[in-house]
């Protein structure tokens, strides 16, 4: 993709895969990603901040010929993940005299991963600054977005935080910044809920170490370059907050039909007492969805039918990434059916101990659901109701 201006001497020269439909071989990318590079040209240096994966690598080359780049001092690394760093050796093959500028633990990694030998690197400490000339770069460790080396770089005199994964989306356009911001909002949160959520805890401290930084705009490695910094910001605050929305998320699965006849009765008795409910049939759901709807909801109900004395094989895999996920859910319980017997309830709980959540009634139903067992499920939408009143939604 061409050269795009940021602002004087400060250029985004990545690449924009428009076709990418999956991440890490897992996570869908409906709106495909970018690798964004960034050169930044001082009086007396010039840095690249971030390289591209591998696989873009001419759109980074063309870029660097066209702009008559014959020389990069610096090569910044905020992150060791390949989509970003995998393209440093053939960076450093066409600029040999390049130092990769980055933390101790990133340097470990990047050995490890990419065999670049020592004497490439220039190690960096936490808030340690590289003059460029005329231009500033000061980097900040942020550990844990989304691996322990991440950290940010932010340039002074232009006021811009590049942020690599942090603040990112998956989300590509021509346009380099931020227009859209509804959708640009919803690519960036259905990120953070596939990669960042887990780090939660971790982001909300580096929130609160770079407040008093004055940024005017925020440039991350994947989607466009935010110019209200504000609207991601206040959204990562909202994320990383340990406040819950008056929601319930009910991932199921039905194999022959009883399971998702609870799923509807419970969903209009939830309707019913005014809770907001997001049924996800595990067997079409685009998973980044559901992820999305983990990152505000109070309470999970998971659905499902007994398989060979278990949960069915989709409704472990949604648990499983739910409990990897780690969204700030307060409660949760399971519902299902049975033909003669088994364990599914204690296996699915069993799958969520990163959850710290108080596990509500069960109910669990032998084939079909009757008018008893439609009584037991308006039980349980009182006690979800009574529940959500406890924490004032
Ligand atoms: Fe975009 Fe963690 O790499």
């Amino acid at each position: 993709m061409a050269i795009q201006k940021v602002k004087q001497n400060v250029f985004s020269i990545g690449a924009k895969h428009w076709d990418r439909r999956l991440f890490d071989e897992l996570i869908p990318l409906p709106d495909g990603t970018t690798y964004n590079s960034y050169l930044v040209e001082g009086s007396d240096k010039t840095a690249l901040i971030d390289t591209v994966d591998p696989e873009t690598l001419d759109d980074i080359f063309e870029n660097l010929k066209n702009h008559n780049v014959t020389k990069i001092d610096y090569i910044i690394v905020n992150h060791a993940e390949q989509d970003h760093s995998g393209g440093i050796p053939a960076v450093l093959a066409k600029y040999p005299e390049s130092k990769v500028v980055t933390n101790e633990k990133c340097k470990k990694m990047l050995i490890d991963l990419l065999k670049i030998s020592d004497d490439k690197f220039m190690v960096i400490k936490d808030e340690e600054i590289l003059s460029l000339g005329d231009k500033t770069l000061q980097f900040y460790l942020t550990p844990w977005v989304h691996w322990p080396e991440t950290m940010v770089t932010y340039l002074k005199e232009d006021s811009i935080l590049f942020s690599c994964d942090f603040l990112g989306s998956h989300y590509v356009s021509s346009e380099l910044f931020v227009k859209d911001e509804a959708k640009v909002y919803a690519s960036a949160k259905r990120y953070f809920a596939e990669i960042m959520m887990p780090f939660r805890k971790n982001i909300t401290g580096h929130l609160e170490k770079l407040k008093d930084l004055n940024i005017e705009m925020i440039a991350p490695s994947h989607g466009q370059i935010y110019d209200n910094p504000k609207l991601i910001l206040d959204a990562y605050k909202d994320w990383t907050s340990d406040n819950v929305k008056n929601e319930v998320v009910i991932p199921y699965v039905s194999m022959h039909g009883s399971t998702k006849r609870m799923v509807e009765y419970l969903t209009n008795a939830l309707i019913k007492r005014n809770i907001i409910v997001k049924p996800f049939n595990l067997t079409v759901t685009d998973i980044g969805e559901l992820a999305i709807e983990l990152v505000d909801a109070a309470t999970i109900v998971i659905g499902s039918p007994t398989v060979l004395m278990g949960p069915h094989p989709s409704v472990a895999y949604a648990a499983f990434l739910a409990n990897m996920l780690k969204p700030k859910a307060k409660f949760a319980t399971v519902i299902g059916s049975y033909g003669w017997g088994g364990k599914m309830v204690e296996k699915i709980a069993g799958m969520l101990g990163n959850l710290k959540v108080e596990i509500l009634s069960t109910v669990m139903v032998k084939g079909f659901p009757e008018e008893n067992d439609f009584r037991t499920l308006d039980d349980l939408a009182d006690e979800i109701l009574e529940k959500h009143k406890s924490l004032n939604l």
